[in-house]
C-alpha cells in the first residue's frame, strides 16, 4: 500500500501548526520533517523545538529526515520530542550501524538514506538494521527540485537484496515527487512517497494526496 508523507519544508513556516492540521485532514499518512544543519546540506531548516511544538497538533507519525552530520549526537532528543521514524544519511555517519541501533533503542523505526550519487550496494551490509530505506531522488537541501529518474533504479536493487536476505523494510522516495513523476515512482516500487511542493502548492491538498496515491 502506498503511503504519502507530505514534507513540511514546503509549507508557510509562519503557519506551521495550521499546515500540519490541514495535511492530516487532507488524508496524509505521515508528516515528513526535514532537519538541515547547514553543514551536511547548504541550507538550514528547523530542529528540535519546532518538532516538539508541532507534536500536539496531529496524530500523524513523524517521519524525521535528519540531514545533519554526526546524527548520533541528537537521536535521543529527536525521539523524546516525538519522532516515530528517524532517518539518517549513510554519508553523514561515521558508524551508521551504531546510529541505526541507537534509533531502535530509543523506540523509533530506523531509516537510512542515500544521496543520488551513493550506490545502493554500499548499504547492503546495513539493511538488517533498517526499518526503512530512503532513496533521495534530488540532492538533499532544497524543496522544489526536479526528480532524477536514474535514482529510481536503486529501488529494485534494494528490493532484490532485501528479498535475498529475508528482511522487510519499507522503501521511501524523496524529492521531486509530483503528478508528472509519481507513476514512475510507484512503478519503481516505492511504498512511502514524500511530497513537499506538490502537496503544499496544490489548490486542493486532499485531491493532490489522492492523486499521488494513485486513486484518481
Ligand atoms: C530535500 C528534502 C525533501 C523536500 C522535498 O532535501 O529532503 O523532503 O522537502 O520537496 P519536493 O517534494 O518539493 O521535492
Ligand atoms: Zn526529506
Amino acid at each position: 500500500m502506498i503511503r504519502i508523507a507530505p514534507s513540511l519544508l514546503a509549507c508557510d513556516f509562519a503557519e506551521m501548526g495550521a499546515a500540519v492540521r490541514a495535511v492530516e485532514a487532507a488524508g496524509a499518512d505521515a508528516l515528513h520533517l526535514d532537519v538541515m544543519d547547514g553543514v551536511f546540506v547548504p541550507n538550514i531548516s528547523f530542529g528540535l523545538p519546532v518538532i516538539e511544538a508541532l507534536r500536539s497538533h496531529t496524530r500523524l507519525p513523524f517521519d524525521v529526515h535528519l540531514m545533519i552530520v554526526d546524527p548520533e549526537r541528537y537521536i535521543e532528543r529527536f525521539a523524546k520530542v516525538g519522532a516515530d521514524w528517524i532517518t539518517v544519511h549513510y554519508e553523514a555517519c561515521s558508524d551508521p550501524a551504531a546510529v541505526l541501533r541507537t534509533i531502535r533503542e530509543n523506540g523509533c523505526l530506523a531509516g537510512l538514506s542515500i544521496k543520488p550519487n551513493t550506490a545502493p550496494e554500499e548499504i547492503f551490509p546495513l539493511l538488517p538494521l533498517c526499518d526503512m530505506i530512503l532513496v533521495m531522488t534530488v540532492e538533499p537541501g532544497f524543496g522544489g527540485q526536479s526528480l532524477i529518474p536514474e535514482c529510481l533504479g536503486k529501488i529494485s536493487v534494494l528490493r532484490a537484496e532485501l528479498a535475498r536476505i529475508g528482511h522487510t523494510a519499507a522503501i521511501e522516495v524523496d524529492g521531486g515527487v509530483n503528478g508528472k513523476t509519481v507513476d514512475a515512482v510507484r512503478e519503481a516500487g516505492a511504498e512511502i512517497l514524500v511530497a513537499g511542493s506538490s502537496v503544499f502548492g496544490a489548490a486542493d491538498m486532499a485531491a493532490a494526496i489522492q492523486a499521488l496515491r494513485g486513486n484518481i
